[in-house]
């Protein structure tokens, strides 16, 4: 019997390729940088599943050079990347790694939030560059956590647990924005489901975690930070063009909302010239939000049980779209 083909669009952790390699010929791509989209094309053309990287367009023409593919396997949560009615109109199964990444996810939330209330990395690098003059009374002055309001923008399973750390160590009130109330958050986090404007008026800090699709893109503008307290920090750990990064540079530099922690940019990544590297208001991470030993081997593992269920052409585990 001739073994499946499959490509693996990077090196991804044992644990899963292990198992995708003992039931399929499999090619992976070696190189750091993701294929380029001809090449990516071309890798495909005979092959009966794929694993994609969010950095990996899965469009209608990769579908049409690739006519045997049965299963895309994307090695993410967010599948915006794969263009979802494209591959159910192919008969093309789809999968993700939904919940595995949920607390590392959520723990850099926090993470950013923290470090931009408290100004650490401008902090960090005046220390660093020989402006670490004194203790200074009225130097680095942050903003405090504790009893404070928090909103979140899309109260999914990622929202839910920042929500859960900063309710729970910091006692702040939650509310929320979802496409409808979510009554776990309102049993176990007493959080309220309100409309944008009334959180981003509200809110504290304003952690975004919304799918990035046609209604979600560019949902923060200058309007929103308008409407955001001065003090505010705004923090997103989803998709980069959720935000609009020009408007959000003018509010960290007008003051407009006190600070960023962005582990998500448009484009990624971000260029190292980007004038959000230079807002000392700004912390900006490099898309590292699944990044530990423990969730990525747990995202390899629900990428191969979704690749090889879509090979055997059962049901996925882990489907995002209906075939
Ligand atoms: C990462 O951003 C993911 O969607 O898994």
């Amino acid at each position: 019997m001739t073994r499946p083909k499959v490509f693996v669009a990077r090196r991804i952790p044992a644990a899963g390729l292990d198992r995708i390699a003992a039931a399929a010929a499999v090619d992976v791509w070696p190189d750091r940088l993701p294929p380029p989209v001809e090449v990516l094309r071309e890798r495909v053309r005979d092959c009966d599943g794929l694993v994609s990287l969010l950095t990996d367009k899965v469009d209608a023409a990769l579908l049409a050079a690739a006519p045997r593919l049965k299963v895309v396997s994307n090695f993410a949560v967010g599948v915006n990347n794969v263009d979802l009615p494209a591959c159910t109109a192919r008969g093309v199964r789809v999968g993700n790694t939904p919940g595995v990444l949920t607390d590392a996810t959520a723990d850099i939330a926090v993470t950013l939030l923290l470090a931009a209330a408290r100004r650490l990395g401008e902090s960090m690098t005046d220390a660093k560059e020989g402006r670490w003059l004194t203790w200074e009374p009225l130097g680095w002055l942050g903003q405090d956590l504790s009893g404070r309001t928090l909103g979140i923008v899309g109260m999914g399973r990622i929202g839910f647990a920042t929500a859960k750390r900063l309710h729970g160590g910091w006692g702040m009130r939650v509310l929320y924005t979802a496409r409808g109330p979510k009554p776990d958050a309102d049993r176990e986090l007493g959080a309220r489901w309100v409309e944008l404007d009334d959180l981003l008026a509200e809110s504290d800090f304003v952690s975004v975690h919304a799918d990035l699709n046609d209604s979600t893109q560019g949902l923060f503008g200058a309007e929103q930070f308008r409407r955001m307290k001065p003090s505010a920090v705004l923090v997103n750990t989803s998709r980069g063009p959720l935000v609009d990064q020009a408007a959000l540079a003018e509010a960290l530099r007008a003051g407009t909302i006190f600070a960023a922690g962005l582990d998500v940019t448009d484009p990624e990544p971000l260029p190292p010239d980007h004038e959000l590297y230079r807002l000392p208001n700004c912390v900006v991470a490099p898309h590292v939000a699944s990044a530990t030993v423990g969730t990525r081997d747990a995202m390899a593992r629900l990428c191969a049980d979704n690749l090889l269920a879509g090979l055997r052409g059962e049901k996925l585990p882990h489907p995002v779209n209906d075939v």
